[in-house]
C-alpha cells in the first residue's frame, strides 16, 4: 500500500521534493505513525512547525469550532480572530501592528515591499536595495530567492530580482561598507536554519542595530524559523536585547496551519495604506483561530520554557556527542534548534536515524538539522541520544 502510493506520488506530484519513503497518516505529541504503523519519534517538526506537537488539543478544538462558524469571509470585512490574533502578537512582541499572509515567503515579501514603501514615503526614490546576509534562506519566489544568500537556490532562474546586496554574516566591517544612500533595509536570521544552523553573535547584533538605528535603515528579522518559542523565548531577538523594524513569522505560527505575518511597529506599518498590499487568505477566521490557540498554548502551557530547559538538556546531550565521537565537528545552535556537524556522509546518518525510527533532516549534507516540536520531553531526548550514539558508533566503525 504504502509503495503503491509512492508510486501514485511519482506519478502525479512535481518533483520538487527529495521525500523519505514514508507516509504519514498520523501524529501526537512528539511521534508520528506511517501507513504500516510504525511510530516515529519527530524530532523535525515538520521543519520547525509543529511546536506544540502534533494535533495539539487546543489548536484542534480551535479549528473545528471556528470551521462550523466561518472559514472564510474576505479582508473586506472585520474579522474578530484576526482581530484578537494580532493584538496577541502585538502584546507579546516589539511590534504594534501585524499584516497576514500564508507562509514565510510571502512574509518577507511583505517585509521587502514594506521597507521599500516606508522609505519611498520617507525618503523619496532610490533608496530601495535590501542588505541580506551570505548563507542565509528566505523562501522560494523570485524576490525571497533573490534575497536569499545561497546561489544553489537561483540556479536556473534568472534573471533575479534586483536590488538586494549580499555581505558574509556575523561580519559587521562588510556590513557596513555595503551601507549607501541606496539601502533602505537589512535582512537577516538570527539563527541561519537552513543555511546549517549558525547563531548570529551577540555583539554583532548589537552593533547591526545601532548602525541600522542611525540611518534610518529599516531592520527585518525573518522569524520564520525561529520564532514561537524555537529558541527558548518567543522570539530570537529577545535573545539579543534588541527590537527589530519589522518581524517575519510562519511556520509555527499556526502549529501546522499555513499562515505567516509580518510585525512591525505603527511608524513603519503606516507606509501600507489600503491598496498598497493584500493576500486573499491572509489571516482568514481558520487560520486566525490556530494563531490564537498556538500563542495561548505556548504561555499557558509553559511551552518555552520548556523549550529552554529541554534545549539545554539536549545541548549537553549534543557536547558528550561531540567529545565521544571525533568525526562530530560542530554543534550550534539554540532553544531546540541545533546543528551537528559531521565529517561524514550526513543524508546517510539521516536515512540511518530514520530506519531506528527517528525524523531529523540534513542540510548541505553534513550538518544534521534537529528541531523536535518544543513539548519534547526529557525521556525523549534520551532516545535521540541513545540512538544517535548507536548510529555514530557505526559511522565511526
Ligand atoms: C528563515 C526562513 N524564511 C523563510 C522561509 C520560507 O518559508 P515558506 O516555506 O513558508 O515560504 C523559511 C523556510 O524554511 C525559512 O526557514
Amino acid at each position: 500500500m504504502q509503495d503503491e502510493l509512492i508510486k501514485k506520488a511519482t506519478q502525479y506530484l512535481a518533483n520538487t521534493y527529495n521525500r523519505f519513503p514514508v507516509v504519514v497518516t498520523k501524529g501526537e505529541g512528539c511521534w508520528l505513525w506511517d501507513l504500516n504503523g510504525h511510530r516515529y519519534l519527530d524530532f523535525l517538526a515538520g521543519i520547525a512547525v509543529c511546536n506544540l506537537g502534533h494535533a495539539h488539543p487546543n489548536v484542534v478544538e480551535a479549528l473545528t469550532s471556528q470551521a462550523k462558524k466561518l472559514f472564510h469571509v474576505s479582508n473586506l470585512f472585520y474579522m474578530e480572530p484576526q482581530i484578537k490574533a494580532a493584538e496577541m502578537l502585538a502584546e507579546h512582541s516589539f511590534g504594534d501592528k501585524v499584516f497576514f499572509c500564508n507562509s514565510g515567503a510571502e512574509a518577507n515579501e511583505a517585509a521587502i515591499k514594506l521597507a521599500r514603501r516606508y522609505s519611498w514615503k520617507k525618503y523619496g526614490e532610490g533608496r530601495s536595495r535590501i542588505i541580506a546576509m551570505e548563507n542565509s534562506f528566505h523562501g522560494r519566489t523570485m524576490a525571497t530567492i533573490s534575497a536569499t544568500g545561497q546561489p544553489k537556490f537561483q540556479v536556473g532562474f534568472a534573471p533575479l530580482q534586483p536590488g538586494f546586496i549580499h555581505v558574509p554574516f556575523n561580519d559587521i566591517d562588510a556590513l557596513e561598507k555595503s551601507i549607501d544612500d541606496t539601502v533602505c533595509g537589512v535582512m537577516i536570521e538570527l539563527v541561519q536554519a537552513e543555511g546549517g544552523v549558525y547563531v548570529a553573535d551577540a555583539e554583532y547584533v548589537k552593533k547591526l542595530r545601532e548602525i541600522t538605528k542611525e540611518k534610518d535603515i529599516l531592520l527585518m528579522v525573518d522569524e520564520v524559523q525561529t520564532g514561537m518559542g524555537r529558541t527558548g523565548t518567543f522570539f530570537a531577538y529577545e535573545q539579543y536585547g534588541i527590537e527589530p523594524d519589522i518581524m517575519s513569522l510562519a511556520k509555527a505560527l499556526g502549529n501546522g496551519f499555513p499562515v505567516g505575518a509580518i510585525v512591525a511597529k505603527d511608524a513603519v506599518m503606516s507606509a501600507f495604506e489600503p491598496g498598497t498590499h493584500a493576500a486573499t487568505f491572509g489571516g482568514n477566521p481558520l487560520a486566525a483561530s490556530t494563531v490564537i490557540a498556538t500563542i495561548n498554548t505556548l504561555i499557558d502551557d509553559g511551552v518555552i520554557k520548556n523549550c529552554a530547559d529541554v534545549g539545554k538538556y539536549l545541548y549537553k546531550g549534543l557536547t558528550a556527542l561531540k567529545k565521544q565521537f571525533p568525526f562530530v565537528t560542530d554543534i550550534r545552535g539554540m532553544g531546540l534548534i541545533w546543528g551537528i556537524e559531521v565529517d561524514a556522509d550526513g543524508d546517510a546518518i539521516v536515512k540511518g536515524f530514520l530506519k531506528e525510527g527517528i525524523i531529523l533532516n540534513c542540510t548541505k549534507g553534513k550538518i544534521l538539522r534537529l528541531a523536535p516540536p518544543l513539548v519534547v520531553k526529557k525521556e525523549e531526548v534520551d532516545i535521540f541520544l541513545e540512538t544517535a550514539s548507536r548510529i555514530f558508533e557505526k559511522v565511526k566503525a
